[in-house]
């Protein structure tokens, strides 16, 4: 019997209806798998703002780096638009990130078959889709030095930030993409602005370098704004897409869409591998949504879909991983949808609706 420690983390807006399905799912788990949860449930962003006085406390901190696994709802929020940048609810996911040194963050962009009609693209475009977006997450523009609002001596204020990497970080992440595409479909984009910035020219030139350690893998240089372009027009061409922090965080928004909603899709971030072992952080893509938080309607298959890769990745369980993402495809087949992705002429469910038809699926396909 394998034990598992896991970390909750439900945070703001709709994280915490969504993070109550998924320990329904967790529980399904715990009973009818060869695995038992040590579950610790803490609070992040402005949850953790309005009750420690700070968006990560070091309590926290300390917990997520002793747990196997952390899963996250959402953080942010209208409510804390006015506290200080450093106490903003974001500020604590991206110190989380930079202290557990969460780099490869794998965004999947899967057009899940019944949703493919969903999508606000032409149907054949997206059927079938299904390309990697592998951002790296604890450096470039997020964290770069300096940053800042100042004035200057004659009086006129400016605004900075710093977008810097160090080879290390760009060829780590890269590794990772090329290991990635090589257990897909062998093709790996590599995503810069070469044009304009001497970050992308070091980033071409380092991922150059370190495709010619996979000479199996076809690697293709694109520019950013046209690899957009070619997400709406074509996205059937990408298998992986690896990128630098802030284009990571606009073409996984872009990509998402193309699925059908922002409310399906996954992600994983992934620290380095120390003895066979990895910090691990798993959040659905989509943000906190305070518009319809608190009133049963979002999506949980996002975030029950992060747990899916944790099983995968963090716990090696790919037969409950696939399990989990069989009871999903099962409930969207059997036309049991959420708001953002109803189907016409179908009544949308709630959040713990959706929980309940999922475990429901879960326990029909265990056999
Ligand atoms: C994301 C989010 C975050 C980011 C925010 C909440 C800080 O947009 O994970 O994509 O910009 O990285
Ligand atoms: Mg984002």
């Amino acid at each position: 019997m394998k034990n598992a420690s896991l970390l909750l983390l439900p945070g703001d807006g709709i994280g915490p209806e969504v993070i109550a399905e998924l320990s329904r799912v967790i529980e399904w788990f715990a009973q009818h798998r060869e695995v038992t949860f040590d579950i610790t449930l803490d609070d992040l962003g402005g949850a953790a703002y309005d009750r420690y006085g700070t968006p990560l406390a070091d309590d926290t901190l300390q917990k997520a780096k002793e747990v196997d696994a952390i899963v996250m709802g959402s953080v942010g929020g209208p409510k804390w638009d006015d506290v200080a940048r450093h106490l903003r609810p974001e500020a604590g996911l991206l110190t989380l990130r930079k202290e557990l040194d969460l780099f490869a963050n794998l965004r999947p962009a899967t057009c899940r078959p019944a949703l493919a009609s969903a999508s606000s693209l032409h149907e054949e475009l997206v059927s079938g889709l299904d390309i990697l977006i592998l951002r790296e997450l604890t450096a470039g523009v997020y964290f770069g030095e300096p940053r800042g609002i100042e004035e200057m001596p004659d009086g006129r204020r400016r605004a900075l930030d710093t977008q810097v990497y160090f080879e290390s970080e760009i060829e780590r992440l890269l590794h990772v993409g090329f290991d990635l595409a090589s257990k897909r479909n062998g093709k790996l984009h590599s995503v810069e602005k070469a044009n304009v910035m001497e970050t992308g020219v070091f980033w071409r030139e380092i991922a150059t370098r370190v495709g010619k350690e996979y000479p199996a893998i076809t690697l293709e240089h694109m520019y950013a704004d046209n690899c957009a372009m070619q997400l709406v027009r074509a996205p059937k061409q990408f298998d992986v897409i690896a990128t630098d922090n802030l284009f990571g965080d606009i073409l996984s928004d872009c990509a998402a869409m193309l699925t059908g909603s922002l409310g399906m899709l996954p992600s994983a971030s992934l620290g380095a591998e120390i003895n066979g072992t990895r910090a691990a952080l798993y959040e659905p893509v989509h943000g906190s949504a305070p518009d319809i938080a608190g009133q049963g309607k979002a999506n949980p298959l996002a975030t029950i879909l992060s747990f899916a890769m944790c099983l995968r990745y963090s716990f090696d369980m790919q037969a409950d991983a696939d399990l989990l993402e069989s009871a999903v495809d099962k409930v969207l087949g059997d036309n049991i949808r959420t708001i953002d992705i109803a189907a016409k002429g179908v009544a949308p469910v709630s959040t713990s609706e959706m929980g309940t038809a999922l475990i429901n699926a879960l326990s029909t396909l265990d056999t």
